[in-house]
């Protein structure tokens, strides 16, 4: 195994510019203090009926269309703490076949959620159980892997909250999980998937909603400190997460402490989550966290600051507990690169080759969760690779325990949410944009830009792919064999 001196050597001077930041720099340390031991927690019983659901749903756009949801609430909330474990039965009444994938947490392969790749898919009418304990505090949430650009784009979604991070409480705390859906001007669905859309920066939806809502108000106390959990459950939107009329600081990055700095403003791709602390203004002030990427800053809540919580005492932003996340020997990682791209040539439809109509080519998409354009490719390799009834090889195959860098090089005009199955990984570089080291599950590679993560390898199949849902349907997704 070459050192990191002699791989930079062999590059040269651009080579060595732009590895620079890497391997190399050493971790600051960390001010978060270690979170004290958790002895034996509880078993919590859930359980998760996935069906359809009329009304309720984006109050003023009075929608028609039937929404797909878990327990009949948008964004099904569940909270445990760190060391419970979670057995939660999914109960699929809907009229296809579906999975829960844990996004973000690391828990044994088998617990992951994907169909064909880790379980058999959950028929209609069929139960399957999962049964796992979180190891890491934070916020994240479940949804389905197969056809998600529809059954997400229905609703089918839900937030779990892992606490135990909070060496002193908050004064309150608010979830805002931003969705928004696909519907026509009489409430009725407008198609999830568009040639357009799937072939750029994915299709928008049309109404936009926080919580299953599109308004959403808080009437909070004066001078105190507030926890807010954002999450980007949107199949294709990007936000740049802020806060106008408060001081407020990013506490942690998908779920994952880190030590707090002020939100200017945090950019959210699919799937990413922030944690924030605000301190509330004075009696009477009004503060919105905003969305800043829209072409108006869109409120995802406005907050209304009340009686003072008590005498005023000096803002400063409040530390959660150290993460619990292993963390890579950079000086002894294997370092791998993935190239995201269109896909190579006229690969067009993967059903041209079946006789038009053919019930077997609707068949074999469902079977390899794909849909049926092979736009995007990682590693010019298009899930499913050769389009046929079986997983497609792995990208690559880690050995566990060992410790991975990992170049995400994105080679298209889009940005792309990349996500990687059962690990958080640290960012420890992105030539395009200025960020401090943190922690995640899914991180915006921009348009050619390159972008460095580091993580101890888990042992299973894990999937990566972009989480703009209809790039990883149409190709951009594969997975790492960890043996
Ligand atoms: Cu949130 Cu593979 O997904
Ligand atoms: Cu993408």
């Amino acid at each position: 195994m070459p050192t990191r001196r002699v791989i930079l050597g062999g590059l040269g001077a651009a080579g060595a510019l732009a590895l620079a930041g890497a391997g190399g720099r050493a971790r600051a340390a960390s001010s978060l203090q270690p979170a004290p031991g958790v002895a034996g927690g509880r078993l919590h019983e859930f359980e998760i009926v996935a069906a359809e659901h009329r009304g309720g749903i984006v109050g003023a756009a009075a929608p028609d269309a039937p929404f797909w949801l878990y327990n009949d609430t948008p964004f099904l909330p569940l909270r445990v703490k760190r060391g419970d474990t979670i057995r939660a039965r999914l109960r699929n009444r809907l009229p296809e076949h579906t999975a829960i994938h844990w996004h973000g947490i690391r828990l044994p392969n088998n617990m992951d959620g994907v169909q064909y790749v880790t379980q058999p898919p959950v028929e209609p009418g069929q139960d399957f159980t999962y049964e796992f304990s979180p190891p890491d505090t934070g916020t994240f949430f479940f949804h389905s892997h197969c056809n998600g650009v529809s059954q997400i784009g229905r609703g089918l979604a839900g937030v779990l909250i892992v606490e135990g991070d909070e060496p002193a409480a908050f004064d309150g705390e608010y979830v805002l999980a931003m969705k928004d859906w696909r519907l026509g001007e009489s409430g009725e669905w407008l198609p999830f998937y568009t040639d357009e859309g799937a072939g750029r920066a994915g299709t928008f939806g049309t109404v936009r909603s926080v919580n299953g809502q599109q308004s959403v108000e808080h009437l909070v106390p004066a001078g105190a400190d507030i926890r807010v959990r954002v999450l980007n459950i949107d199949p294709t939107r990007m936000i740049d997460l802020g806060v106008d009329g408060a001081e407020a600081w990013v506490i942690a990055t998908d779920g994952n402490p880190v030590d707090p700095f002020p939100l200017h403003t945090w950019r959210m791709g699919a799937a990413m989550r922030a944690d924030i602390h605000i301190r509330t203004p004075k009696q009477g002030q009004v503060f919105r966290v905003l969305d800043y990427f829209a072409a108006t800053p869109w409120p995802l809540a406005t907050f209304t600051s009340g009686q003072p919580r008590g005498p005023e005492k000096p803002a400063a932003p409040k530390k959660l507990y150290a993460p619990h996340v292993p963390r890579a020997n950079l000086a002894g990682a294997e370092r791998l690169t993935f190239r995201f791209s269109a896909a190579a040539g006229a690969v067009a439809s993967i059903i041209d080759a079946f006789p038009p109509g053919d019930p077997l080519a609707q068949q074999m998409l469902d079977s390899l969760c794909a849909g049926n354009r092979g736009l995007w490719a990682i590693n010019k390799t298009q899930w499913p690779a050769d389009g046929h009834l079986r997983l497609p090889p792995p990208l690559a195959v880690l050995q566990q325990g060992r410790s991975y860098i990992f170049d995400l090089v994105n080679t298209t005009p889009h940005p792309h949410p990349i996500h990687m199955h059962g690990h958080t990984f640290e960012v420890l570089s992105a030539s395009k944009q200025e960020l401090p080291r943190f922690l995640a599950d899914t991180v915006i590679v921009q348009p050619k830009e390159r972008v460095e993560i580091a993580f101890v390898a888990a042992a299973g199949g894990w999937m990566l792919h972009c989480h703009i849902l209809e790039h990883q349907e149409n190709g951009m997704m594969g997975w790492l064999r960890v043996v």
